[in-house]
């Protein structure tokens, strides 16, 4: 369990949602530790692409999991956040398709997701800490001050998805997006161990029309309602 001094909220839901930018918006808004969970099973997902362990392969993949020689450095006011895995800045790489792919199968493996459990409950420091994730939660911070899952439907995850990359320069097929979309919200939401799903006290929030900016003004209010800020 985590220690109640240091307040965790947590934001749960499927890929695409906007979590991760809402999550990382609402930490400086707090001035709180943000984790982005994902990139644990993207960083265990990579390193595994780059030493060939296969995606089957529980028994390496969890000493991977274990072992990750990877450091979180925080945006400054001149740079963005970086991640360094075994020396390399990998923030780009961590979030190519193949890598998130390969990160959604190896996290139906139990021994993986134990591997990472301690390195998550780890971020939960003074003054507070935000978690975006799939089992933030339900899971990992079960005793969380406050919960979020967060939706949005599939087609507009699609949509959003399409024109990040569009800026990114990459041409990209609605389609495939959108199937590809289905089938990662599947396989989070059906696998055995901490699938994808709201915990019992979680607020929900649903962002197909709403801007970024409406979810974070919600969970503040939510926040400042509940007496948490
Ligand atoms: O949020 P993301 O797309 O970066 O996550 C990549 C994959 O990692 C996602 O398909 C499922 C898995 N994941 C998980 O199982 N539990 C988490 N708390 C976060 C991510």
């Amino acid at each position: 369990m985590t220690n109640p001094k240091n307040p965790v909220v947590t934001i749960d839901g499927p890929g695409g949602a906007g979590k991760g930018t809402l999550a990382s918006l609402l930490a400086k808004e707090l001035g709180w530790h943000l984790l982005d969970s994902g990139a644990l099973y993207r960083l265990t997902a990579l390193a595994a692409i780059n030493h060939g362990v296969a995606a089957e392969d529980e028994e390496t993949l969890c000493v991977l999991a274990g072992h990750l020689d990877v450091r979180f450095v925080a945006a400054t006011e001149d740079s963005d956040a970086q991640i360094i895995l075994e020396g390399e800045q990998v923030e780009s790489a961590i979030r190519a398709e193949e890598v998130g792919k390969m990160a959604s199968r190896i996290a139906t493996l139990p021994r993986v997701r134990d591997a990472l459990l301690q390195r998550q409950r780890a971020f939960a420091e003074r003054p507070g800490l935000v978690a975006d994730g799939r089992d933030m939660g339900t899971v990992v911070f079960p005793d969380a001050v406050i919960k979020f899952y967060l939706t949005a439907e599939a087609e507009e995850r699609a949509r959003r998805r399409m024109e990040q990359l569009k800026q990114k320069g990459i041409d990209a097929n609605f389609d495939r997006l959108l199937s590809d979309i289905i089938a990662r919200d599947e396989r989070d939401m059906n696998r055995e161990i901490a699938p994808l799903k709201p915990a019992d006290d979680a607020i929900m929030l649903d962002s197909t029309r709403l801007t970024i900016q409406e979810v974070l003004s919600r969970m503040l209010d939510q926040m400042r309602q509940q007496g948490i800020i």
